[in-house]
């Protein structure tokens, strides 16, 4: 095979031919520049040589018949061809380096003219930020050469092809080729121009490619500069007195540059024909005792994994969604980034300089289909391709060496492990000696500074931060993060308390990165959001393209809420009796004087005084202790209890004065109940059985209340699995969700096994079960009323050898016509499970229907609300007492529910469904990761639930008696 051969430079190894070299990418410099971004003629081909090449010749160009499209952009998603996703797998034959021959190819066409001032002299550059996945490019009829790396910049030389009008640049982009081996992310497929296109004046004297090496002696408190370039110049830093040669080095007091306190010092690079600013931020990073340091402190990394999306664009993002991204992620407590997997629009690392966030920087890299072959033919462990890796390498380390946000290169993901990974790791230690390098897919950590995992459970977490773990003495030896963790795919991910615990506890575990940062549900008309399969595609993962922490709107989902609860860079602690609040400061650099702390005094979850707390200066690392005002008077019997507020005491870059950063409720005490009904005797009338203001059919089950109808009230145990309780074929564990449909516990039958009418109560008892099962539940419903009030005591006794969980266990019930917004007083604002409740505050809450429902991209089970206390749904009031059941209302059944594949799946009917629940099921992680931790598995066992229900006024507090 010729690798050269241009006919096809798709189907070679080669990185391609005719670019120049990489360099560090700038955004603006004094030098003009033209975008070349907008509308384009767009030509579609089945096969890579369906049209030949003379499209690409000097105008005068007739493409009348071609279409238009947006660059930048995919074309897929503007009307040509489709989509496709997959996870693992390759969706064409492994037969390396060759690609189908039905291969869609977008020829792209587009000419323009110099802008009047556009300088005679110098030459010029066009650049490509990303192209998926082969480009082949002609300027003016000349071909300037060809490249592949999708998500990395490719420069060409054009000034001697330049005319100050009717420039015609011809871009041939084939979907599939060699380079799509090393593209096999976890991700839609997505051709086309998806990044800038710009054309770069390059003035005589214009600075080259340049290294600004900044670093942080912390005992000095002083930073060190020196700016490398190819050209000569200087380099000046105006705030700091600095005016030096390039390649000089400075040393002069600075205050550091660290995600906490990103501060940027504005400078300039000026040589004879071109002035570039520079945002130099002074950090040193280290793997010093077995720790990765910057600034010789210990990092804890509360990160997220971002892909690039956006649903209507794909991986097409403008600015403002760049930014949008930082400003939520800095918003909820997230201070740190892997770019998985492949290196971001340079312009998103300009803002995590600017606004603060640790960036792991990961190579456009990975080979994970090779896996299903038992990695035969793997490219990284083929020399043939070794020159394609390390062009990627070096792309990724050239373009994006001059952030401070960057603190660690990642070699790629999921690739398996090879020679040619070792080759780029050699290759990015002797370019760059001021940052570490991570890679997870190599257990011997041979060409790694850390140790990464994936999903480890909170067992292994915990060996390895005990130093227990076996394996290589090198890998023993070093610090541990989770570059991936906390599954995100639809409810949950669940026990994420419970890792931040293990990172805070373990120095060498220094916290992880959730998959992922959003959802990349792709907007559709029939659907809503599209996932995998939505697009007949033959091959494909459905909705595990939908795992993020938001939504594709970017709506933040209830996992980014406990996330942010869950890693707040401040604990406050305490009990609401003793009047004494902890305050620990758990940033790993600020002090609190940016936080002021605030705090309200709840009597039955409504605020009756609030006040600011003085919180003394309190260093990273170190704890506080501050006592509570005297508490406010208020009448006996209610329920009491603090919440300490830390908020933003000043307007940040990222949010505002008051912007809540960590928060705790101190209880104080608990309420006092009112007394339950009673006292009211059980009839028959005719047909039915009465009961105070309830009536009931001869079976016992409840029709009315208060002349409001009541549909189906019984024991519930079935809830619309979540993905994580669907579970992934590759862990070792049966998911939940199998051993409840195996069980059949989504088509429990009631038989009624009694009806007693009693003194005081009626008594109707039911043995619950699944076909095909000797498995049962034995359920007792008594009754009791007054005139006004229903006392429900729901008693459930487990039959046999339970070993699967339950679901849930409660009672569910239909509300005809109920409307209007809800209101409880309860766990708050959003939804919550066993396992995912750390942001869930105990409040008076209100809400519409439609807000309690999570709009999950395939919807699951959501919405819960624990620790109901009492709630008010269209007529019907329902009183629990303190911490009672969880509650849930929706539109729809969880039969409804199960059955839905895609939001627009679900219509509103006129019945309002609650479920009261003794007990749910953990969520976890299962959907990648592990499942619910033991103590979160609901076991069959006794349970009772205790439930006043009435229609009328809400009844009088027990002090008012
Ligand atoms: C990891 C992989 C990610 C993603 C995730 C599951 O193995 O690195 O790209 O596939 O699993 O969503």
């Amino acid at each position: 095979m010729d690798l050269r051969s241009p006919e096809d430079h798709h189907e070679n190894v080669s990185p391609g031919t005719g670019s120049l070299p990489p360099r560090a990418w700038y955004a603006t410099s004094d030098a003009p520049a033209l975008s070349l971004n907008g509308t384009w003629r767009f030509r579609l081909s089945p096969t890579a040589d369906a049209e030949d090449d003379t499209f690409a010749a000097a105008g005068p160009h007739d493409s009348g018949t071609w279409d238009e499209i947006t660059v930048p952009g995919h074309w897929v998603l503007q009307g040509h061809g489709a989509p496709q996703y997959t996870n693992q797998l390759y969706p064409f034959p492994l037969d390396p380096p060759r690609v189908p021959t039905e291969n869609p190819t977008g020829d792209h066409l587009r000419t323009f003219g110099l802008p009047a001032d556009w300088p005679a002299t110098g030459t010029a550059v066009l650049r490509f930020d990303g192209v998926e996945s082969c480009a082949r490019v002609w300027l003016n009829g000349t071909a300037l050469g060809d490249f592949k790396g999708s998500r990395l910049a490719h420069e060409f030389d054009v000034g001697a092809l330049l005319r100050p009008e009717g420039n015609v640049l011809a871009v041939r982009v084939h979907q599939w080729s060699a380079g799509s081996y090393l593209e096999d992310q976890d991700q839609w497929w997505l051709p086309g121009i998806f990044r800038d296109v710009t054309l770069l004046h390059r003035p005589e004297g214009c600075v080259g490619d340049h290294f600004v090496h900044a670093s942080y002696d912390h005992r000095a408190g002083t930073g060190t500069l020196r700016v490398d370039a190819d050209v000569q110049g200087r380099v000046t830093v105006a705030e700091l007195g600095i005016d030096v040669a390039t390649g000089e080095e400075v040393t002069v007091p600075v205050e550091p540059w660290t995600a906490e306190t990103p501060r940027l010092y504005d400078g300039v690079l000026a040589t004879a024909g071109e002035r570039v600013p520079l945002r130099v931020g002074f950090r040193t990073v280290a793997l010093e005792d077995g720790l990765i340091k910057v600034n010789g402190r210990p990092l804890l990394f509360r990160g997220v994994n971002r892909h690039e999306f956006h649903p209507e664009t794909g991986r097409a993002l403008d600015l403002d969604t760049m930014r949008a991204d930082v400003l939520l992620m800095k918003r909820h407590n997230i201070n740190a980034v892997r770019t998985s997997h492949y290196p971001p629009h340079p312009a998103f690392l300009d803002l995590c300089d600017e606004y603060g966030l640790w960036v792991i920087d990961e190579c456009d890299l990975e080979t994970h289909g090779f896996q299903a072959v038992g990695w035969r033919g793997n490219p990284v462990d083929d020399d043939r391709w070794t020159p394609a890796l390390l062009d990627r390498a070096a792309r990724m380390v050239e373009r994006d060496k001059n952030h401070p946000s960057v603190i660690m290169w990642s070699l790629g993901n999921e690739c398996g492990t090879g020679r040619g990974l070792t080759a780029m790791a050699e290759w990015i230690r002797a370019r760059d000696g001021g940052r570490l390098l991570h890679y997870e897919g190599d257990s011997s950590c041979a060409d790694t500074d850390l140790y990464s995992r994936m999903y480890a459970d909170h067992a292994e977490v915990e060996r390895i931060g005990r130093g227990e773990d076996e394996g290589p003495d090198r890998r023993r030896e070093l610090p541990f993060l989770l570059c991936e963790y906390g599954h995100a795919m639809g409810n949950g991910p669940g026990g994420l308390s419970e890792y931040q615990r293990l990172f805070e506890t373990y120095e060498r575990l220094q916290g992880g990165f959730i998959w992922e940062w959003i959802d990349h549900g792709l907007a559709h008309p029939a659907y809503g959001y599209a996932y995998g399969g939505d697009f007949g595609e033959e091959l494909h993962d459905g909705n595990f393209v939908c795992d993020g922490l938001l939504f594709p709107d970017r709506t933040p989902s209830p996992g980014l809420v406990e996330y942010k609860k869950v890693i707040e860079p401040v604990r406050i602690e305490g009990h609401g009796r003793d009047g004494t609040v902890r305050v620990t400061n758990l940033h790993d650099f600020a002090d609190l004087a940016h936080l002021a702390f605030t705090w309200s005094y709840e009597v039955d979850g409504v605020s009756v005084a609030d006040g600011t707390l003085p919180v003394p200066a309190t260093g990273p690392g170190e704890r506080s202790e501050v006592r509570l005002p005297p508490a406010p008077e208020h009448g006996r019997g209610a329920e009491t209890r603090w919440t300490v507020r830390a908020v933003l005491a000043d307007d940040t870059a990222w949010a505002g004065r008051g912007h809540e950063v960590a928060w705790a409720q101190l209880p104080e005490s608990v309420g006092v109940l009112p007394p339950l009904p009673g006292g009211a005797a059980p009839v028959r009338a005719d047909r039915h059985l009465l009961l105070g203001p309830a009536v009931f059919d001869a079976r016992g089950t409840l029709l009315s209340l208060g002349g409001r109808e009541i549909e189906d009230l019984r024991l519930d145990v079935w809830r619309a699995p979540t993905d994580n309780d669907n579970g992934m074929p590759w862990r070792p564990e049966t998911p939940p969700a199998a051993q409840w449909r195996t069980l059949g516990l989504h088509r429990m039958r009631h038989r009624l096994t009694g009806v007693e009418l009693g003194e005081d109560a009626l008594t109707v008892r039911t043995r619950v079960a699944p076909a095909a099962s000797d498995l049962g539940l034995r359920v007792a419903y008594r009754w009791q009323a007054d005139d006004s009030r229903l006392l429900l005591t729901l008693d459930v006794e487990p039959e046999g050898e339970w070993t699967v969980p339950l679901p849930r266990v409660g009672i569910r019930f239909g509300l005809p016509g109920a409307s209007g917004p809800v209101r409880w007083f309860g766990g708050g604002p959003g939804e919550a499970y066993p396992d995912t409740g750390a942001a869930s505050r105990v409040g008076v809450w209100e809400a519409d229907l439609d807000a309690l429902h999570t709009p999950y991209v395939r919807p699951q089970e959501n919405g819960a609300r624990p620790g109901l206390r009492w709630a008010e749904v269209g007529a019907l009031r329902i009183d629990c007492g303190a911490d009672g059941p969880w509650f849930t209302a929706r539109r729809w059944t969880t039969e409804q529910l199960d059955a839905a594949r895609h939001r627009t799946d679900l219509t509103p009917g006129d019945t309002v469904w609650v479920n009261l629940d003794i007990g749910q099921h953990g969520i976890g992680s299962g959907s990648c990761g592990p499942g619910a931790l033991p103590k979160y598995r609901l076991r069959a066992r006794r349970e009772q639930l205790r439930v006043t229900f009435s229609t009328a006024a809400p009844p009088a507090p027990a002090d008012a008696r």
